[in-house]
């Protein structure tokens, strides 16, 4: 009799053992599981050094974080990304984010993510719409004071007179436009300098160097400094005055944009004479204001990059540190 009262209790306790609830077990993607957060990224392409380290940023940060990242690189084509935000559209994303290769042209297929509900986060550019609700924010560095801050310091190396070769960035970006505008504007302080020769690049290495020696090639006497866009292009066209015997750095000035790694490198080789820095490690900010987006809080509609500019002076010093 005493055993079979403890049997009963043995079936009784084992049958009243609490199972976890199947929506809460481990690897289950239940009803109360997290779902990962799923971002789109339309990228211009691999154009320069300074993109590729955008990429790895905003890559990096989203393995990090545990989020789904859909890459999709446009390879420098307006009609690549409005596909890519197409498909991003398609299947649901929970925000855009686009680096638009160029300012205009986008209502279109932003209103179509404003129509599903989607937030599209600008990124390193800027669009011009005139809706400005067709995107949530923008973050990104003043391409505008970039262009003055090489402007007056190219000015002064020059002892403010001289003739100026300028290589523009991709036709139609915001950073061709605005580096364009904010180095002219500082150059009006300096009635003794010209521009005397502007022709785009497309933001490349190789375009940078073909570029400078169609300018050597027409009037090589007449070059007292390079305006680059971009660092890459001012490596180019570094290679460019080499091989025609030109002497950059010294002979002839160059002063580019990016502050990437290979810039440094040729101002301690004493080739390159200053770069003047365009933030690209996007990752931690980007994700943060995608969070702060999702959490209903109010953003700014234009979160801005600090800039500064190197020369050779303190190159040595500073290219250890660097991080891209
Ligand atoms: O939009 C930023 C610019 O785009 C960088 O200066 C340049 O290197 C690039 O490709």
């Amino acid at each position: 009799m005493k055993q079979l009262i403890v049997a009963a209790l043995l079936v009784f306790v084992v049958g009243c053992k609490k199972e976890p609830a199947p929506e809460a077990s481990a690897g289950n993607a239940g009803p109360t599981a997290e779902k990962k957060l799923v971002v789109g990224f339309s990228q211009v392409g691999a154009e320069s050094a300074w993109r590729t380290a955008e990429t790895k940023s905003i890559r990096g940060e989203a393995e990090k974080r545990g989020i789904n990242l859909k890459f999709a690189d446009a390879q420098g084509k307006q009609a690549n990304q409005i596909m890519a935000i197409r498909s991003f559209i398609a299947q649901g994303v929970d925000a855009i984010v686009l680096a638009p290769v160029v300012e205009t042209g986008w209502e279109p297929v932003l209103l179509e993510a404003k129509a599903a509900n989607i937030p599209v986060i600008l990124v390193d550019r800027g669009i011009k719409v005139t809706d400005e609700s067709l995107y949530t924010t923008l973050i990104a560095s003043d391409f505008v004071e970039e262009g003055r801050m090489a402007a007056d310091w190219l000015a002064k190396k020059m002892g403010e007179k001289g003739n100026v070769v300028e290589l523009q960035g991709t036709t139609g970006s915001a950073p061709a436009i605005d580096r364009k505008k904010g180095f002219e504007e500082a150059l009006k302080k300096y009635p003794n300098i010209a521009i005397v020769k502007s022709q785009s690049a497309d933001f490349s290495r190789a375009k940078g160097k073909e570029v400078m020696e169609a300018f050597i090639k027409s009037d090589r006497n007449n070059i007292n400094a390079v305006y680059a866009h971009n660092d890459d292009m001012a490596l180019g066209a570094i290679q460019a005055l080499d091989e025609a015997g030109m002497n950059p750095g010294k002979d002839v000035l160059v002063v580019s944009i990016d502050a990437v790694k290979g810039a440094f490198e040729a101002m301690v080789a004493g080739k390159l004479n200053a770069t003047v820095e365009c933030n690209p490690l996007m990752g931690p900010i980007l994700y943060d204001t995608i969070a702060k987006i999702r959490a209903g809080e109010k953003v700014p509609k234009y979160t801005q990059n600090k800039d500064q500019l190197f020369d050779q002076t303190t190159a040595a010093q500073v290219i250890g540190s660097r991080e891209y």
